[in-house]
């Protein structure tokens, strides 16, 4: 799948990604600090993604983790910091709902802590039941390392 808009493409092709720019912002970003380049790697491997491009170079990604047939997390969705603010986030994610991979899916969910109206614009709605989801959670901090590194 290949959508063109003014100048950018989105590619759901995982051999044109550039691992160095997809690693390289989600070790620095808020909710996987320290990821290694093997974990990235491995999630790709395992996902439905999508990349952004201005030309040849990378300018965002987004990826669903997802069994292509009812239900999909909406992950790691990025714009490097020169190319935001011109509706491509947006765009990003409505392309992603609308995959040919995710048709008939019954649930998409995502977690963020500050891009809930980027999301509410796409038709995320805040969950009516929270009281029937539960989750194991790891920090970052702890599984890659990070802790025990600064303590060092
Ligand atoms: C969130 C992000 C992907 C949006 O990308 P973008 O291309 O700038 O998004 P768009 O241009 O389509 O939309 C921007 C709009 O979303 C709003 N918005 C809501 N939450 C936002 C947030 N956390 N960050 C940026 N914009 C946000 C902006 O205010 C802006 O509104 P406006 O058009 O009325 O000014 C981008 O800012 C980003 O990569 N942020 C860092 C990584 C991140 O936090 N990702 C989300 C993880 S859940």
């Amino acid at each position: 799948m290949l959508v063109t808009r003014d100048g950018y493409d989105i590619d759901d092709d995982p051999a044109r990604l550039d691992m160095d720019v997809v690693h390289g912002f989600l070790a620095s970003s808020y909710w996987a600090e320290g990821v290694t380049r093997d974990v990235v790697e491995r999630s790709v491997a395992g996902s439905l993604n999508l990349g952004l491009y201005h030309g040849e170079s990378q300018v965002g990604f987004t990826r669903a983790v997802t069994d292509r047939a009812t239900f999909a997390w909406v992950c790691d969705v990025f714009v490097l910091s020169g190319h935001r603010g011109r509706g491509l986030g947006h765009w990003m994610v409505r392309t992603l709902l609308a995959h040919p991979d995710l048709t008939g899916i019954r649930r998409f969910m995502l977690a963020t802590a500050d891009a809930h109206q980027v999301y509410a614009d796409c038709g995320f709605v805040p969950l009516d039941d929270p009281d029937r989801y539960m989750a194991i959670r790891h920090s970052p901090r702890e599984l890659y390392g990070l802790l025990r590194l600064r303590t060092r």
